[in-house]
Parts: C-alpha cells; structure tokens; sequence
C-alpha cells in the first residue's frame, strides 16, 4: 500500500497519526485531507510539512465531487478517516452540523472511496477504509461496586494508589449501540454506514473506538487542555455537575501507534476496542492536573485549587465509559506505553512549553465563544 489519505489530520489526533506515518514510512504518500475547522491547525504538523512524502489538502468531505477528484488524482489505497466534529458541548448546541460533517461527510468519503476504488483493475484488492470512532457510541455505564476486569497490560496504564475500575461492566466490541449526545448519535450513524458499505458492497472497512484521549495539540475546549491553560491564567474551572463522571483516559500516541497496528495487521471487517484500562473520576484527575501544573510553575501545593467552580452539569451528561480492549492486546498485541501520571505530565510540561500554540487559539473568535458558553452555564 503507498499512497495513504488520513482526514481530519490537522487536529488532535489526527497530526499524531499523520506524523507517526510520514515519520515511520518514507515509502508511503501521506496526503493530509482537512477543512481547517476551528479545530483544525497546520501549526500541529510544522515539524514535518516538508517531507517529500506529505501533502496538505484543504477540502471538505461533504463535497462529493471533491473526494472522488482527490482519491482518484492521488491513487489512494487506503483511507484512515478522522475528520470529524468531535466536542460533546458543541453538539449539544449545533447538532446540524454534527450531523453533516459525521454522517454526510462520512458517507460521501466512503462513497467516493468505493467508486474510485471499483474503477481500477484490482478493484477492492489491497485496499482499505479504516473509521476512527469512539467509546461514546456504546452509551454510558453506570457507577457500581469497584469490582472490574484487573488491567492485562504489564505497562500499567496508571499508579498502584488508583482503582482501575468503577463499576463492573465495561464495552466490549460487542455492546450493543445506544448513543445518548447528539455527538455521539452522529458517529454512531457512521460507524454503521461504514459496516454497511463491508456488507452490501464487500468493500474492506475497518472500525475502532477509542476512550478519551489525552496530550499534546489538542483543542483547548476539551477538559484537560483547558484546564491546564486556565490554572496558567488564574481563570475558574469549570466542573460538571458534582465531578463524579469516570471516563477512561489514553494518551494520544498510544492510540496513533494502535491506529497504525490495526491499519496494518487488522482484520477486515472488524471491530477493536481501543482503551487504557485507566479510569478516572473527573474531580480525581483535576486535581492531578492542578498539582502537576503548580509543581511545574513552581506554586505551592494546593495553590490552584481555589479555581475549582462547580458549574451547571452537561445536559444528558454519561456517567461512565470503560472499555475493554483484552482483544486488541490479545489479537494484536497492543499495549499503552506510558503510566497515566508520567503522561499526565508530559503532556502538561508540553502546553507549558508551547504557550504561543494555545495562545494563537485561545485568542479572537475562540475567546468570545468560550465566554459566551461559560457564561450560559
Ligand atoms: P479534532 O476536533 O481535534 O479534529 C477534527 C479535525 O477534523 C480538525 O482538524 C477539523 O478541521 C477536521 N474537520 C472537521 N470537519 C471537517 C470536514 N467537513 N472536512 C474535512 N475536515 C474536517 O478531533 P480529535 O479529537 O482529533 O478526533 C479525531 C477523531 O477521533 C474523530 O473522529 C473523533 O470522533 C475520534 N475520537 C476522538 C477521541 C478523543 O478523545 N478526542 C476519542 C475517540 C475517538
Ligand atoms: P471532554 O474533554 O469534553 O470529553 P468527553 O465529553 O468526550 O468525555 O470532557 C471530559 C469530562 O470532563 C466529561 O465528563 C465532561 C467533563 N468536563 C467538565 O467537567 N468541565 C469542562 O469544562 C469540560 C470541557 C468537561
């Protein structure tokens, strides 16, 4: 396979995966397809925008004709599909247009994917769409004993001291569907439309769902991003109702070498669960992400903690996610790298460090929407 398109690439975890390729296959034209939304940045991939293997693209997915002239003049093989709107709160708000880009935008790539595709001589042979999605599709679990599934991974995913678990279900690849955010509904229907595209016309698909994640590049509206920059200025954070929801958090390039894994030793059709065995109460990893900022800018402990502000909770907010990826280790042999704490700070040593990347964001437009979303809670 040589030439690869991965969308959404200019955001979060989008630039690891494109630089994680363009870095690790010299051999393979990675073509970076994104619209540049707000959350979109080239400022994420400065490092490699001039390898002779990479290539930026500005173009939307809903644009069918668009996608069918791009896979057809790079000859695209494979597909790595991340472009998406991604932020809970937003689709809380403007579900139009989670609606377009997930569903239509999704649709309209795989339909161009699938008409290039059967116009070459080998037709599907070889190639591949793979769909990034997420754990927020198999709906919210609730809080119950402590008493779940032990972490396989030898690299434990976070310190001795912290449950690994909240309760005693988890999602499997098997959990049934039941979306509950307009967010979620969205990737929901494009994760169906993409098996649905394996099923009617055999075309290769490929889908995985992902825990939360965390690190660098990512949008400072997500919690542990804003935080972060909000501790920096003296500004409140803003928790959810009483903090208690438990979300399973992985650091982004253990999910960017995991895409790579399954893009090239996945089963077709299948479906892996993608996730660190890593679950935090959301008032228990702020605090962890208020010490590791005030250690780092020299504070005292407990100097920050004054900016928790309890707030309004997320309408239709899910209590828990977990998920079980036994079978992507045990399938593939895929385990996270890093300890959640060493993670943790790296990734809040790295916003520290790069403060012109969040302020070029947080200026302008983006300060007036936060303003106003805060000031609506
Ligand atoms: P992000 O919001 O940081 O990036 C999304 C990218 O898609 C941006 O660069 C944006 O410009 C681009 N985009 C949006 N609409 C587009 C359109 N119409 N055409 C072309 N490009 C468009 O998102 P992220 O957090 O990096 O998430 C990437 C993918 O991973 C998404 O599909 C998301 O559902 C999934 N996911 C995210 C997480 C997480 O914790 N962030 C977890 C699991 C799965
Ligand atoms: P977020 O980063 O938006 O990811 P997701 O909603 O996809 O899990 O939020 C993570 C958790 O943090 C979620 O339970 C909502 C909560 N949260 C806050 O308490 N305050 C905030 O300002 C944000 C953005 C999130």
């Amino acid at each position: 396979m040589k030439n690869i398109l991965i969308t959404g690439g200019a955001g979060f975890i989008g630039s690891h995966v494109v630089r994680l390729f363009v870095n690790k296959y010299p051999d393979y034209h990675i073509v970076n397809l994104d619209l540049l939304t707000y959350a979109g940045n080239l400022a994420n991939l400065k490092d490699i925008e001039s390898k002779p293997n990479y290539t930026f693209v500005r173009a939307d997915i809903c644009d069918y004709a668009e996608m069918q002239r791009i896979m057809k003049e790079y000859k695209i093989d494979g597909v790595i599909h991340l472009a998406a709107e991604s932020h809970v709160d937003r689709s809380i708000v403007d579900p139009f247009t989670f609606a377009r880009t997930n569903v239509m935008g999704t649709l309209s790539l795989l339909q161009a994917a699938k008409t290039y595709w059967e116009s070459t001589p080998e037709g599907f042979e070889g190639k591949l769409f793979y769909h990034i999605s997420t754990d927020e599709v198999y709906g919210a679990l609730e809080l119950t004993d402590p008493e779940g599934i032990e972490s396989p991974f030898t690299t434990t995913a976070s310190s001795s001291q912290h449950h690994l678990a909240f309760g005693r279900d988890f999602f499997l690849e098997t959990t049934k569907y039941n979306p509950h955010s307009p967010y979620s509904a969205a990737k929901a229907s494009s994760d169906h439309f993409v098996r649905a595209y394996h099923d009617t016309y055999g075309m290769p698909t490929l889908v995985t769902n992902c825990s939360n994640n965390y690190g660098p590049y990512q949008f400072p509206e997500k919690l542990i991003p804003l935080f972060i920059n909000n501790i920096r200025k003296r500004k409140p954070l803003p928790v959810y109702g009483k903090g208690e929801n438990v979300r399973d958090w992985l650091f982004v390039e253990d999910h960017a070498r995991a895409i790579d894994l399954i893009f090239h030793k996945g089963k077709v059709a299948e479906t892996y669960n993608i996730g660190g065995f890593n679950e935090w109460k959301n008032i228990d990893l702020i605090r962890v992400v208020i010490k590791t900022v005030d250690k780092l800018l020299g504070n005292p402990e407990g100097y920050s903690d004054e900016l928790i502000t309890y707030v309004t909770d997320r309408k239709g907010h899910d209590m828990r996610y977990a998920i079980d990826s036994r079978k992507l280790q045990r399938e593939l042999g895929w385990e996270p790298s890093l300890q959640f704490e060493e993670g943790i700070e790296k990734t809040v040593k790295w916003y520290l460090d790069n403060q012109d990347w969040i302020d070029n964001i947080t200026s302008g437009d983006y300060e007036k929407y936060y303003e106003q979303m805060y000031s609506n809670r």
